[in-house]
């Protein structure tokens, strides 16, 4: 099988750690994606012991605060168990990446269209730093899940750390502790248009 197809998403993590060489590792893989006209504008943190528990009280913060506020559309709310059960996931794995976008800042505010561009461009090259780490973590045999639910908790998590730059998501790693069915995928078929 290769490692396309090994990679999964992982919800449930032994406790051992992972070596910092072999986080090394991952983030190296983060570190040569492509990146629109090289800009590479990815910033990663990694979050282990109190440090992590002590962001992931602040993500908790931010869902309490998400699921009060009156800005909330009624179909994102149905949304708010999903980002309590991956706060849960996050409590689990031994290791949490945040990873920031250093070209744009709180997501939030109007852009202007002429900014747009680049900004969908630095996501697109960021999301090829993050599917390049769970690409190696995979090779290497350690688990990991992609999580946006972050941005329930921006305000907070961002205010603590003491960062302007846009926190566009959070990576977990850690050893598998259960083997998932592969989730459905769309075929080759309904994605693709030769002409
Ligand atoms: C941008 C992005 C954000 C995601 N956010 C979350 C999340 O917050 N919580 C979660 O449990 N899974 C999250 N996922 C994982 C997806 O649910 C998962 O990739 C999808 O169901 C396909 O399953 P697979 O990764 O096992 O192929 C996210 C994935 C991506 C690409």
């Amino acid at each position: 099988m290769n490692i396309f197809e090994q990679r999964k998403s992982i919800r449930k993590y032994k406790e051992t750690e992972i070596p910092k060489e072999d986080l090394l590792k991952i983030i190296e893989a983060g570190r040569l994606a492509p990146s629109a006209k090289n800009r590479q504008p990815w910033r990663f943190v990694v979050l282990t012991g109190d440090k992590k528990e002590k962001v992931l009280e602040k993500m908790e913060k931010g869902i309490n605060r998400s699921k009060k506020s009156i800005f909330m559309p009624k179909k994102f709310r149905n949304g708010m168990a999903s980002a309590e059960n991956t706060l849960r996931i996050m409590r689990e794995a031994p290791v949490v990446v945040l990873v920031f976008n250093i070209l744009s800042g709180n997501p939030y505010p109007p852009v202007f269209a002429g900014k747009r561009v680049s900004e969908i461009h630095n996501s697109l090259s960021i999301g090829a730093a993050i599917e390049n780490m769970l690409l190696k973590a995979t090779e290497m045999g350690i688990g990991s899940l992609w999580i946006g639910n972050t941005v329930y908790a921006h305000k907070e998590i961002t205010s603590y750390l003491g960062t302007k730059d846009q926190l566009i998501s959070a990576v977990t790693f850690g050893y598998p502790n259960e083997e998932p069915e592969g989730r459905p995928k769309k075929s080759i078929e309904e994605i693709t248009q030769f002409l």
